[in-house]
């Protein structure tokens, strides 16, 4: 068996890791973890230490680890029919049955399920059908997309624009100018600190109408949001933003594509966040949940009323062009059809919304009058605590002490629990399998109260 040493060796020299300050690690600065096997909540590395993985990953693994009814299945697909493309028709047993599992637990007004492998593309392809949809329609100047600042949708060219972070950004060249920007419904930050939450969602509405008259609504096809807010700072909405957010987009002939690759299959405690907080979507992006990350698979699930004109646009123009290699890929469909079974067996939804409660309550509970928190909030299983540096006046910490790092890395090394420092702002954030106990979510606690007093006082 190799070294540690030989491992973290050949890893410096020869793997490109993405999110990564590539420097510091090909320098040997930061730590290479290797890790090793994993089971419920906790993953266990080369050295045989466990930790107790409080944001599942990022945020996929939502059944949890080793879960043998999954691994059983993509090794019986992988034995019987390991890849057939479905390029013209073509199918599996496996890409069809999940298809259906997807439509069956969609809101009712879904049609179709289009595969791909990663969040990234699956809102690459909602693009590409939102241009198509528009073109057929005889709209072709109506292709703008509009997209929150601190929304996150992966980290392609257009996906990577669609995406409102800077970091993502920075130095690529993005966002590119068919994307336009908004503003996030992020209450705790919202920069008139008189507004109650009923004025800043009539701000918010208010600030994507004028966007869209001033750029000229027949040139903007659609809006992409993501039900709460993740990796931008897991931000639930305040109540009423997405119906305000939906008269103005009705009103304007504009698209919605819900991105639902963190929310959807249950991580809100609902089975999809669209029926969660009452949207309407035309296009629901799903991914990690959608197998629990036991092999990559997403899609794209388009409404009925864009399928209509999808299917007018091949009698005009033939075959759809879109496709990959990949598309549908058995072993990811296999994955896929035994996690959604698992999930509905054991209950894991409800588990998410009830142990997802608990864990918000307890961490109110616990750090509710700090005088360096903020804010607690969350819906079912996703959770933030988010730091100031004083609560009365809502001062944040200057950016470059990097109290949310440091305060996730006091929780790793004193309790091994993993949380994840969000990227923009010093936030902790939580996103555990749904699987979670409340034992465990006390253990989350702790740790989290414990590393605020050795990294704050
Ligand atoms: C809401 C959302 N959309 C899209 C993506 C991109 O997915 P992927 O990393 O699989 O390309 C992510 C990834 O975290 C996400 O959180």
């Amino acid at each position: 068996m190799l070294t540690n040493d030989q491992l973290a060796q050949w890893d410096r020299e020869n793997f490109f890791h993405p999110s990564t300050h590539l420097a510091q690690h090909a320098r040997g600065e930061t730590p290479s973890r290797v890790i090793r096997t994993a089971s419920g909540c906790h993953i266990e590395d080369r050295d045989g230490i466990r930790f107790l993985d409080a944001f599942a990953g990022l945020y996929c693994v939502n059944a949890g680890y080793g879960r043998q009814e999954i691994a059983e299945a993509i090794a019986e697909q992988a034995r019987e029919l390991a890849y057939y493309h479905a390029y013209v028709g073509h199918g599996t047993e496996a890409s069809i049955t999940l298809a259906k599992m997807i439509l069956d637990r969609a809101p009712a007004h879904m049609s179709k399920v289009y595969f791909g492998l990663g969040g990234s593309d699956a809102n690459e392809t909602n693009l590409k059908l939102v241009w198509y949809y528009n073109n057929i329609r005889g709209l072709p100047q109506k292709k703008r997309i509009i997209s929150r600042w601190r929304g996150y949708h992966g980290s392609g060219l257009m996906t990577g624009s669609l995406t409102g972070l800077e970091g993502f950004h920075k130095k690529f060249d993005l966002p590119l100018s068919q994307v336009i920007h908004t503003e996030a419904p992020y209450y705790f930050r919202r920069p008139n600190l008189a507004q109650s939450e009923a004025e800043f969602v009539a701000h918010c509405a208010g600030a994507l109408e004028e966007l869209i008259e001033r750029e000229g609504a027949d040139t903007i096809a659609a809006f992409i949001g993501e039900p709460v807010l993740g990796t931008g700072g897991i931000v639930p909405p305040p109540p009423g933003y997405w119906e305000a957010i939906q008269t103005v987009l009705k009103k304007h002939d504009i698209l919605l594509i819900a991105d639902e690759v963190v929310t959807g299959f249950g991580r809100l405690g609902s089975m999809f966040g669209s029926a969660h907080y009452g949207m309407e979507p035309d296009l629901i992006t799903i991914a990690k949940g959608l197998t629990s990350a036991y092999a990559p698979l997403s899609g794209s699930i388009v409404s009925d009323r864009m399928w209509k004109v999808l299917e007018q646009g091949t009698d005009e123009n033939g075959p759809i062009g879109h496709g990959w290699t990949y598309s549908a890929h058995p072993i990811g469909a296999a994955a896929g059809v035994a996690n959604l079974a698992l999930i509905d067996r054991l209950g894991l939804v409800q588990n998410a919304g009830e142990v997802g409660a608990y864990l918000k309550t307890s961490l109110t509970a616990a750090l509710g009058d700090h005088p360096h928190v903020g804010e607690v909030r969350g819906e079912g299983m996703l959770c933030a605590v988010e730091l100031v540096e004083d609560r009365e006046t809502r001062r944040f910490f200057d950016a470059a002490r990097k109290v949310g790092p440091q305060v996730v890395a006091a929780m790793l090394s004193r309790d091994r629990v993993i949380a994840r420092a969000m990227p923009q702002g010093d936030i902790i954030g939580f996103a555990p399998p749904f699987c979670l106990t409340k034992g465990e979510a006390d253990q989350i606690v702790s740790a989290t109260v414990a590393a605020l007093k050795s990294v704050l006082g």
